[in-house]
């Protein structure tokens, strides 16, 4: 039996909200991600995805309930390298040429060799090549997008957690991106799991994840499918 990426049990979030009650956000979630899983993960707007995203990546705690990552290890060891996220909002460093900015977690890494190189083929298989040299104030939003997921690529890891990543791309586009995304991963048998209001992008994913009132519905253990 291979340990799972990613096991949540009863998982709740609740944030200060003012003069009010505490809002709770995230109520008693419980799920697991395996190797070679492809999740979108779908919810009105402000229902939580983010949320539940910062905690699967290990960059927030829950308030209750518990988080471990059995094949990856500590919370402390998961990045640079095993675990990557794409962030909602704009991620790139302004001073750094595209190149640099998808070289970025090697150099972390202290891997020193062949950084650009390996930066420079993430780019041609994701067709951003012609943006290598670029500053990210010269990228549109979309292209922008697009550099941060390459930069989470670029180590190879074992989970890639990416929040709207086709956010601001037309939907032909979002799709044939995904469909990139998912062959570069497909070799390392990593897992993807994608926050996205966009239902062409979430049907080329196997498994559907939904946010609702604080819950999460996914399907049962019987029924998961593999990519
Ligand atoms: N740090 C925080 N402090 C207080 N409230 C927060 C914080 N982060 C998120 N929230 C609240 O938690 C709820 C869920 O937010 P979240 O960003 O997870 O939603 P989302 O599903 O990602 O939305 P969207 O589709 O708009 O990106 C919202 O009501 C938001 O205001
Ligand atoms: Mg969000």
């Amino acid at each position: 039996m291979v340990d799972p990426l990613v096991v949540a049990s009863g998982i709740s979030r609740r944030f200060a909200d003012g003069a009010r009650d505490k809002l709770l956000v995230l109520d008693d979630i419980s799920c697991r991600i395996d190797a070679g899983d492809r999740i979108a993960l779908v919810g009105a707007s402000g229902s939580g995805k983010t949320t539940l995203l910062h905690l699967l990546g290990g960059l927030d705690s829950p308030s209750t309930g518990t988080i471990m990552w059995p094949a990856l290890g500590p919370r402390e060891a998961l990045r640079p390298g095993k675990l990557a996220f794409v962030f909602q909002t704009p991620s790139l460093f302004p001073a750094l040429t595209v190149l640099q900015n998808v070289g970025l977690p090697l150099v972390l890494m202290e891997s020193s060799d062949d950084v650009d190189a390996k930066a420079a083929s993430v780019l041609q298989r994701l067709e951003l090549s012609e943006l290598a040299q670029k500053l990210p104030e010269e990228l549109s939003g979309g292209q922008a997008q697009r550099v941060a997921m390459a930069r989470a690529l670029v180590t190879g890891p074992r989970l890639v957690l990416a929040d709207e990543p086709t956010g601001q791309l037309d939907s032909a586009t979002a799709q044939h991106f995904i469909d990139l995304t998912v062959d570069f991963i497909r070799n390392a048998r990593a897992a993807l799991i994608i926050a996205t209001h966009d239902e062409a992008v979430a049907e080329r994913m196997s498994l559907r994840w939904e946010i609702n009132r604080g819950r999460l519905s996914h399907p049962a253990e019987p029924q998961r499918r593999r990519a």
